[in-house]
């Protein structure tokens, strides 16, 4: 006898619907899975025969043949294994099959018959709606990741025979639970920084206008620590951010528990990543560091040491928030909306300046790599030095203190033009800019000067923008542009500053 169930196949951030076609027939005894399956799909097997025996269920000494179609696409997951069997079932007469009708299925099973939370429920929930199911069978220890996806019934199940009972109407799925952990773990404070006052000033700009940002300074100044404690002062995502940022979590994670959250993701890859783990690709094509940052923050630390061949893959999805990968004739679009916080010394000796041991030809291979139209993404140049001696005890303010601040400024940007400072074009930035003629002025007196280029006029009034919204001031006047002026001047060294004006 045949029958049919429904479930899903990851595919880089999405889930397509997968159709299990189970034959039970007179033969050998012995079940085939078929249709372009990966590991996990063909142990699916071995799983689905002992979770069947062990769950008190029969089954059928005969020969078994599940097709998983459409057979072109590659399916990866262990999520298979509940609607293998649940197929199975009904094809050996042990549950009705049209029970199977307009419910989707996804779920691991253990070898004594339990439902195992699977990686992607989001994405899944998401696209069993789309497809037009009304109820959708989950693992119970998991089932609150899907439980955000309005217009579904969700059945959670913690055991293939309970799966089978609901399937056939005899009992009613369990109420979804409360996810296990806790949503936000604890970002270290910025109170924890002393004396870097200015330093302090442009994470808190950079924060409020979503401004990418690159610290410089010698070694243990504190470049790492700010950039960590960034996340702390962040607003929380938006609840559609946050519903994305969730749905590619639990897309890409390595883990199959995956807990809501609004608080902006924080990357921190390691600077040997490639281009492919940095933008995504590969084959089964993956997302990269940037997408996993996607609404939150990627931070790169020691910038200086990155290849320079990923450092220019950086370039276009930082531009366009949006990078697609091409695959076999397929393109899929990943989002890359990320603020990009960077970190490194001043040279390779890290020392900069006059105490600086490298010689030219070093300092000139360590800079190259940061070329021009990269620098001309980053809006901030924070220089963090050597605080004073006077100053080593001078605490920051707190994460919280600060928070609040940039939360306010951040509303104002919202209300007045719909998206954060560091997001502004330069039309929109005449729009929405409002500077007052004096501090255009100032401008001009720099640019006619040769100081300033265009671009670099554009990136300090974006961040002067940001800095008269965190003062409340409707306008953005000369000290405000003076003091974005003061967050741009890099001690890099003169040909970073060039490139960068
Ligand atoms: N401004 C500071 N306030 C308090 N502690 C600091 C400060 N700067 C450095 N430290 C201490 O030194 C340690 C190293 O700092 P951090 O890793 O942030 O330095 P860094 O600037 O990133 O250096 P590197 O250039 O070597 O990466 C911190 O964990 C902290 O204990
Ligand atoms: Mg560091």
């Amino acid at each position: 006898m045949l029958a049919r169930s429904t479930t899903f196949s990851l595919d880089v951030l999405d889930a397509v619907p997968v159709r299990v076609e189970a034959d039970v027939r007179p033969g050998l005894p012995g079940l085939t899975v078929v249709g372009l399956g990966d590991t996990a799909v063909r142990e699916a097997r071995e799983r689905v025969q002992s979770a069947i025996a062990n769950a008190g269920l029969r089954l059928p000494q005969r020969r078994m043949v599940v097709h998983l179609a459409p057979a072109w696409l590659r399916k990866r997951g262990s999520s298979f294994d509940l609607p293998i069997a649940c197929a199975l079932l009904a094809a050996s007469g042990q549950l009705e099959p049209e029970r199977l009708d307009g419910v989707g299925l996804a779920g691991e099973l253990s070898l004594a018959g339990e439902v195992r939370p699977v990686a992607g429920l989001v994405a899944i929930a998401m696209a069993a709606r789309d497809a037009g199911l009304t109820r959708l069978m989950v693992p119970l220890e998991s089932a609150h990741e899907a439980a955000r996806i309005e217009g579904l019934q969700l059945l959670p199940v913690a055991t293939l025979s309970e799966a089978i009972a609901v399937l056939a109407g005899k009992r009613a799925a369990q109420a979804v639970p409360p996810p296990a952990s806790a949503p936000n773990e604890p970002v270290a404070d910025l109170a924890d920084v002393r004396g870097q006052e200015d330093a302090v000033e442009a994470l808190k700009v950079a924060a409020a206008g979503r401004h990418n940002l690159l610290l410089v300074g010698p070694p243990g100044t504190g470049k790492t620590m700010l950039a960590r404690r960034l996340p702390g002062i962040l607003p929380p995502l938006s609840a559609q951010a946050s519903l994305e940022v969730t749905r590619i979590r639990s897309v890409t994670g390595s883990s199959n528990r995956i807990a809501h959250t609004d608080r902006p993701p924080f990357r921190a890859p390691h600077h040997t990543i490639s281009p492919v783990g940095l933008v995504g690709g590969g084959v089964p094509p993956r997302a990269g560091e940037l997408t996993l940052a996607h609404h939150g923050v990627l931070f790169l630390d020691e910038f200086g040491e990155f290849t320079r061949l990923t450092l220019e893959a950086l370039r276009q999805p930082l531009e366009d928030r949006t990078v697609v990968l091409a695959r076999g004739g397929r393109s899929t679009e990943l989002p890359t909306d990320v603020q990009l916080v960077a970190a490194m010394n001043p040279c390779p000796c890290g020392r900069g300046g006059l105490a600086c041991r490298c010689s030219d030809a070093d300092i000139e291979r360590y800079r190259k790599r940061i070329s021009g139209p990269l620098l001309d993404r980053i809006d901030l140049l924070a220089p963090v030095l050597r605080p004073d001696p006077d100053d080593i005890h001078e605490p920051a303010p707190s994460s919280d203190a600060v928070a609040a601040m940039v939360a306010v400024a951040r509303d104002r940007q919202l209300a007045r033009q719909g998206c954060v400072n560091g997001a502004l074009s330069d039309r929109e930035l005449r729009v929405h800019g409002r500077i007052e003629p004096a501090a255009t002025a100032l401008l001009d007196q720099l640019y006619a000067r040769g100081t300033l280029s265009m671009r670099a006029a554009h990136r300090v009034q974006r961040v002067a923008r940001t800095i008269a919204d965190l003062a409340g001031r409707e306008r953005v006047d000369r000290a405000a542009l003076a003091q974005a002026l003061t967050m741009r001047q890099d001690l890099v060294s003169d040909e970073l500053g060039e490139v960068a004006a």
